[in-house]
């Protein structure tokens, strides 16, 4: 995918402030501090078009981004943090889940998860709703430079078993190396139908 615009549309936390539903959508997903900002500015080539953060938590509304006037990506706000404010994380299940059932142009989600995390129940909830809604899921494995080459099929192996999905699902991503990137857009490409 050759980038040759991207640009902040708007922030949003229900359908009534969404943009206009123009453009088909791809949506990213996962917990808090998994690295969903950083996957879409390494998608992007943009390092800081996406606010990313130590502090797990500081995306908390669902972020729109237009990109070649053709396409948008969504920024979802993480879920599964303990010190984002009780209120805030109440609203987090609603607002995400009013989105994948009401967005009308959405292609599809790039669902997240740690390398060196067991997926919780939280990961797996969202899964289910993906499945039930039937959005076609993107699921990649992020942080892939935080595990030795030798270690990793051993290390994502607890992934594969808490998920139940085969290896092949996975994309592994790397924002520090940029692995993976290629492959994330081949198949975001592939759910919009580019
Ligand atoms: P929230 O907005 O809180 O939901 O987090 P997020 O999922 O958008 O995560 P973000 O992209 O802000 O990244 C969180 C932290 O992880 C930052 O310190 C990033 O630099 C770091 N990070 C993200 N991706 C990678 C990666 O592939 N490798 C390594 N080593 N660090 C990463
Ligand atoms: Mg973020």
């Amino acid at each position: 995918m050759h980038v040759c615009s991207a640009e902040f549309l708007q922030s949003a936390n229900r359908p009534d402030s969404y943009p206009p539903a123009d453009w088909p959508e791809i949506a990213f997903a996962g917990r808090s501090n998994v690295g969903k900002s950083s996957l879409i500015n390494s998608l992007l080539g943009r390092r800081k078009l996406v606010r990313t953060s130590r502090t797990p938590g500081r995306t908390q509304l669902l972020n729109f981004f237009l990109v070649n006037r053709a396409f948008c990506l969504v920024d979802l706000p993480g879920y599964g943090f303990a010190r984002v404010p009780a209120a805030v994380r109440r609203q987090w299940g609603p607002m995400v889940r009013i989105y994948l059932e009401t967005r009308p142009t959405l292609r599809g989600v790039v669902w997240l998860l740690d390398c060196r995390r067991v997926p919780n129940e939280e990961d797996l909830q969202l899964l289910d709703w993906l499945e039930e809604l039937q959005v076609p899921t993107i699921p990649v494995i992020t942080k892939i430079d935080k595990v030795k080459r030798s270690q990793r099929v051993r290390q994502l192996k607890p992934i594969l078993a808490a998920t139940g999905l085969p290896a092949d699902a996975f994309s592994v991503f790397s924002a520090l190396s940029g692995e993976g990137r290629q492959e994330v857009w081949e198949r975001i490409e592939e759910a919009l139908g580019l």
